[in-house]
């Protein structure tokens, strides 16, 4: 049985003040039956984790390097997030995907760094609205997930994938369960049948305006084992709801 996770990306937002929000969330769920996951900007990463310290709440970074180390100004290694705290991190968001060029190539590079280095890998990918329109909506997903996972190392507890359709992050629009339940459906299909038992046990989260209100019934649907949460897991109020309705699900 798959733990379901419920993971906040809280993108380049967050200062010192903002983390008053994950004591908040903390003390909010103690003993959470589903597991938490904040990622931060780099340079909270370490004050975060010591903010959630002896809580449930897992810190992740948002991107690492493929590279250990070396000139590579403005970039930061698995290594370095580990050193800091991080147990998790992002790699291949649509926004690293647009904003810095990333292609699959690049991402699983960088998948295979991060589980190298111990790290679990949160590998996203997504169609763009101009994908969906077209019909290419399976086969784009089918070529990131191809593309953008690593071969060594995959198990229930090194990766997770989270389906983010572009159009429906920070938009406010969210596809139809259907639609949703279509995409997650086929990529556990495509999981199981490259990595067999451990395609079964990666978690698969949706992501994409993912708010407290529509958050029970996303999660009531096929193969979501949770939500990767942008601008609702700013406020702990909103994350705090979300993770609720997360705990209410029914089983995986
Ligand atoms: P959103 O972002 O919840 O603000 O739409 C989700 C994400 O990009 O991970």
């Amino acid at each position: 049985m798959r733990r379901k996770l419920a993971a906040g990306n809280w993108k380049m937002n967050g200062t010192a003040a903002s983390l008053d929000e994950v004591r908040a969330v903390a003390e909010a769920h103690p003993a959470p039956s589903v597991d938490l996951l904040l990622c931060p900007p780099a340079t909270l990463i370490d004050r975060m984790v010591r903010a959630a310290a002896g809580s449930a709440i897992a810190v992740g970074g948002q991107d690492c390097h493929a590279a250990a180390a070396g000139a590579h100004t403005g970039d930061i290694s698995a290594a370095m997030l580990t050193d800091a705290g991080a147990t998790h991190v992002i790699l291949g968001h649509s926004e690293r995907r647009t904003d810095h060029g990333e292609t699959d190539d690049t991402v699983r590079a960088k998948a295979q760094a991060a589980l190298a280095e111990g790290l679990v890998a949160v590998v996203c990918l997504g169609e763009t609205e101009a994908q969906r329109d077209a019909g290419e909506t399976l086969p784009v997903v089918g070529r990131q997930l191809a593309g953008s996972l690593p071969d060594a190392g995959v198990t229930g507890a090194t990766l997770v994938v989270a389906y983010e359709p572009v159009w429906a992050i920070g938009t406010g629009r969210v596809p139809t369960l259907d639609q949703i339940a279509e995409v997650h459906d086929v990529m556990r299909a495509e999981l199981v049948g490259r990595f067999g038992d451990a395609g079964e046990a990666i978690r698969l989260l949706y992501g994409g305006s993912v708010k407290p209100d529509n958050a029970g019934e996303i999660f009531a649907t096929s193969n979501v084992d949770g939500a990767l949460v942008g601008g609702a897991s700013l406020a702990a109020t909103d994350f705090s709801a979300v993770i609720a309705a997360l705990e209410a699900a029914p089983a995986a």
